[in-house]
């Protein structure tokens, strides 16, 4: 069983709801708490909670993060989408835990058990190390949705910068360069797991209410983004916990390159064996889609 703590930028992109509910139908995970960062981080906590109860799921905590970057160095991104649609309801969430406070609590009180699932900016786990340096001994692993290496094989489609990163580069840096042991599930692999509007459409035929919420969503996302396709990029990494047969990895150190411009934070990563980074290249699309559509979309 994995205990995982799931940190997300979840109402932007609709992928960090798919995430969520396949973590929640996952007998292989057992979600211990979700934690959100980046911009309105209680409207995001409002959103996990929604698609929790959707989920059958709403006894698990939802923390809210950190806000700014971690430097208040760049402006945060925020679409206008979130929440769209969802008719979140109005929990209070006053007297609820700082997330960065729960995530050190839950691992330094569980060493060696608790991963880390990262699917949105790396604010909230820099501000943990930062707090707590130990905590990079204490945690399980750390498998993050977050980078882009342009190594294996869809290399030349690939762009140089991946989002999570960007939004906050001196976070991820930090993050990369802690020592903690860390799969790298980047654009490499999340890029090969896109789905279309027609697979959108043959997902909400379960007609489930979870099923219809969460293509609405993603419907939602491809109208904003102006397209007829969309990646699962937070779901692999959540999948990873289930079956990490799904890829192919190679040891790397990992270096974020960066600087005061925008966009920045090219993730440059080099062969090493005594690196602490896993990175994901090459990923089984067709085992992965049917994972997510018995899980999640039945
Ligand atoms: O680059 C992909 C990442 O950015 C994912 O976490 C997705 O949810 C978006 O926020
Ligand atoms: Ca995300």
């Amino acid at each position: 069983m994995n205990r995982i703590i799931l940190d997300t930028d979840i109402g932007t992109d609709s992928d960090d709801a798919v995430a969520l509910s396949l973590a929640l139908r996952s007998p292989e995970i057992k979600l211990e708490g979700v934690t959100t960062v980046y911009g309105n981080v209680h409207v995001r906590a409002k959103i996990a909670k929604k698609i929790m109860a959707l989920s059958g799921d709403s006894e698990v905590n939802v923390y809210p993060g950190v806000v700014q970057t971690l430097l208040h160095n760049r402006e945060v991104f925020w679409a206008g989408i979130e929440g769209e649609g969802l008719d979140i309801e109005d929990h209070s969430m006053k007297d609820v835990k700082h997330a960065v406070d729960y995530i050190i609590e839950t691992v330094m009180n569980n060493p060696g058990e608790i991963t880390l699932v990262t699917i949105g900016p790396l604010t909230n786990i820099a501000a943990a190390i930062i707090r707590e340096p130990r905590l990079v001994r204490n945690v399980k692993e750390i498998v993050m949705m977050g980078g882009v290496v342009r190594l294996g094989s869809s290399a030349v489609e690939l762009p140089p910068i991946e989002h999570n990163v960007k939004c906050d580069p001196e976070a991820a840096s930090l993050v990369f360069s802690s020592g903690a042991p860390i799969l790298m599930v980047g654009l490499d692999v999340t890029r090969q797991v896109s789905i279309t509007r027609q697979d959108k459409d043959d997902l909400a035929a379960s007609g489930t209410p979870l099923a219809v919420t969460l293509t609405k969503q993603i419907e939602g996302y491809m109208d904003y983004r102006k397209r007829d396709f969309t990646f699962m990029h937070d779901p692999l990494a959540v999948a990873l916990l289930v079956n990490r047969q799904l890829v192919t990895t190679r040891r790397m150190s990992i270096q974020v390159d960066y600087d005061h411009r925008h966009p920045t934070g090219i993730t440059v990563g080099e062969l090493n064996e005594e690196g602490n980074v896993e990175v994901c290249l090459e990923v089984d699309r067709e085992s992965f889609l049917k994972l997510l559509k018995e899980r999640v979309f039945c």
